[in-house]
């Protein structure tokens, strides 16, 4: 049985190959995760199959029009045994993605994924469904830069939630040391591995050193220094 549903909304379909491969594919393969993609075109109406128009108020580009996406979604939401869904809206204009959110999602139990193209979607389509009660919408932004659209910023979030499923890691224990070793908002100390000496440059004498309780603390004083060099604050 699977743990946790992805249905996965639309144009380009096609941008969602890459979820086959590696510990994506593998989950899905060993039954954890369960992915649907659904092509929002054959939602749309007429013989043109339009999903967009003109905005409202004037201004460029085209905005996706509701009605394809509220077909896709409550059908989506209809033939799913899900008692809560998550119904993600890809935007630069939502909160910001961070390993928070992502570890919220990895305990959802099922999350729907609206893919907008163009200038976004009608914003009613997120107003509606925060109307009802088994649907939780977020509009998640993964930093602040425009994309084409919501597909790639989808495959960042699904990878960055997918690998925090218990099973999915070959080594658990990766997971244990990236959210308990380090105080929060704090990024990574630099890791190194054979050979001790490459083109000059040697591996820091502590990580040879064998003392865990001296490597814990260099690396947790790299882990700080990195993370203060870019700007942002630390816990202490
Ligand atoms: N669509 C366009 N740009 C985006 C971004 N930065 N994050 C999420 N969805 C987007």
């Amino acid at each position: 049985m699977s743990s946790l549903s992805f249905d996965l909304i639309s144009i380009f379909p096609d941008y969602f190959a890459p979820l086959k491969l590696s510990l994506i594919g593998k989950a899905q393969e060993s039954g954890l995760i369960d992915i649907t993609l659904h092509d929002l075109r054959d939602k749309a109406a007429g013989v043109h199959k339009s999903v967009d128009d003109t905005p409202y108020g004037g201004g460029a580009g085209m905005v996706m029009s509701p009605e394809p996406w509220g077909r896709a979604i409550d059908q989506v939401v209809a033939g799913s045994s899900a008692a809560h869904h998550d119904l993600i809206i890809l935007t630069p204009a939502g909160e910001k993605l961070t390993q928070k959110i992502a570890t919220e999602l990895s305990h959802s139990e099922h999350i729907i994924f609206a893919c907008g193209r163009y200038e976004g979607i009608d914003h009613r389509v997120s107003e509606y469904y925060q109307t009802l009660p088994n649907i939780r919408v977020r509009e998640i932004s993964i930093g602040d830069y425009v994309l084409g659209g919501g597909e790639v910023a989808t495959l960042v979030i699904m990878e960055a939630v997918i690998r925090l499923i218990p099973g999915v890691l070959g080594n658990p224990n990766s997971l244990v040391e990236e959210s308990h070793s380090l105080p929060d908002e704090i990024v990574e100390y630099p890791n190194y591995t054979k050979p001790a000496s490459w083109r000059g440059l040697e591996v820091p004498e502590v990580l040879l050193s064998g003392n865990h309780a001296l490597i814990k603390a260099w690396r947790l004083e790299q882990a700080k220094a990195r993370t203060q060099k870019l700007g942002r604050q630390t816990s202490e």
